[in-house]
């Protein structure tokens, strides 16, 4: 049976998930990734996901990564751009073109950070399937069970030979 591989991008200040403003960002780091996602699609699905994972402050690195996701063959992204999402129109650019589906995700709620409301404008999000904001590493699982779902959706619409 086919497998599939999502890649979990991350952008600035998000190398240290779990331990960074644990008050905003929640206290679960990456390595709980897969056993959320298992949680959501049950053992059976999640196995047929292969997650990678890559990380850069730089956004030059950000977008070498997501164009060598389309020369490897990567069939979904999930990305938490950090602050990148509010500003860069590069990361956006690169997202309309490479044609890998990608869900935009945060762990805070963006919309309801008052506080800056500079935090409520996305820029990558035009570029991507879906946004997912505000629960903590959930909103990686639930990115990763949205990009699933997207994926049985498109195997049933290709014809069988
Ligand atoms: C973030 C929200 C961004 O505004 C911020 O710059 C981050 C993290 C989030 O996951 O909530 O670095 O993307």
């Amino acid at each position: 049976m086919r497998t599939f591989t999502i890649l979990i991008a991350n952008g600035p200040n998000l190398g240290h998930i779990g331990q960074r403003q644990p008050e905003i960002y929640g206290s679960r780091s990456l390595a709980d990734l897969p056993e959320l996602v298992r949680d959501i699609l049950g053992p059976e699905k999640a196995g047929r996901i292969t997650l990678e994972h890559f990380q850069a402050n730089g956004q030059g690195q950000l977008i070498d990564r997501l164009e060598a996701a389309m020369r490897q063959g990567v069939d979904g992204i999930v990305l938490n751009a950090g602050a990148y999402t509010h500003t860069s129109l590069a990361l956006a650019d690169c997202l309309a073109w490479i044609g890998i589906p990608c869900v935009e995700v945060h762990l805070s709620n963006i919309l309801a950070r008052n506080d800056e409301p500079l935090r409520h404008t996305s820029l990558i999000g035009r570029s991507c399937i879906g946004v997912i904001a505000g629960f903590g590493l959930h909103s990686y699982a639930l990115g990763v069970c949205a990009l699933w779902r997207r994926f049985m959706d498109a195997a049933q619409q290709t014809p069988k030979e």
